[in-house]
């Protein structure tokens, strides 16, 4: 789509699965539709499509945060719960706010808080667009986000409401996909994305277009260098970046100023 599209606060908002120019809405309402058709789906396809490095990745998310008892924590655009539950087993903090944009996969986080998932940790469920996160400034000791900012069509107003509603000197973890630096594991992952992705979508949900979007849209995320000077630009400081096989996948963290 050509030019230019603003969002709130004249922002430019892009089509999150080729990074070009659109209106926010293609994104958000293809992203929702999306996450409620594969929600119950949604799990075991990242667990056998990663081939189990998913919960490794998780837990080498959540030990980048400095949690205790009194912590607060937003996992913004948190599904299913995967990161939500990741910090109950390695956490004890005094609240995880888990918020998404999908009220479905809301639906099965409820369901594994029902379960006990949350270990005795209070986790409030809510629904939140990333953009326009409905809490007060400086809120939250630490904010997490996996594959999230991704599938968001305005990143730096997201990045922005996650930096307005930390505490000074709060954390921010993010895992994504990303690009692996090395040419080899760049084209076994490119081929792994055309092929692989939309076949592993294709056995757990009958979705297969929602899984080429997927693809599509690790391939349009700005690379590990490049999100890192958003995060800078959206204000953060300590950005650091870890990657995760050879790339294909990268832990970014970053902190809010002290004021
Ligand atoms: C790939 S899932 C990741 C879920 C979870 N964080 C995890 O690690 O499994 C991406 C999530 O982003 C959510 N999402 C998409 N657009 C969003 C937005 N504008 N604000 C908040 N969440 C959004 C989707 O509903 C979906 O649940």
């Amino acid at each position: 789509m050509a030019g230019t599209h603003l969002g709130k606060n004249n922002m430019p908002t892009i089509d999150t699965a080729t990074g070009q120019a659109a209106p926010a809405e293609v994104s958000q309402e293809r992203a929702r539709a999306i996450f409620t058709e594969i929600a119950s789906q949604y799990e075991k396809f990242n667990h056998y499509s990663s081939f189990g490095q998913d919960r490794f990745w998780l837990r080498k998310l959540v030990k980048t945060l400095p949690l205790g008892p009194t912590s607060c924590v937003l996992d913004v655009a948190g599904g299913t719960g995967e990161v939500t539950f990741e910090i109950c087993k390695h956490h004890k903090p005094a609240i995880i706010v888990l918020s998404d944009y999908t009220p479905a996969m809301l639906d099965v986080a409820k369901q594994r808080i029902a379960t006990g998932d949350n270990r005795g940790v209070c986790v409030e469920t809510c629904v939140v667009d990333a953009q326009d996160i409905p809490f007060e400034d400086a809120s939250f000791d630490a904010v997490t986000m996996a594959y999230g900012i991704r599938n968001i069509p305005d990143r730096m107003r997201a990045l922005r409401e996650i930096h307005r509603v930390l505490k000074p000197g709060g954390t921010l973890a993010v895992l994504e996909f990303s690009t692996p630096p090395l040419a080899p594991a760049r084209a076994f992952y490119k081929a792994y994305l055309k092929w692989g992705i939309p076949a592993w979508g294709q056995h757990f949900t009958g979705k297969r277009d929602d899984f080429v979007y997927l693809a599509d849209s690790i391939k349009a995320f700005p690379k590990q260098h490049e999100f890192a000077r958003m995060l800078e630009e959206a204000g953060f400081q300590d950005v650091n970046f870890t990657n995760l096989a050879f790339g294909a996948a990268c832990i970014h963290t970053a902190r809010t100023g002290q004021c």
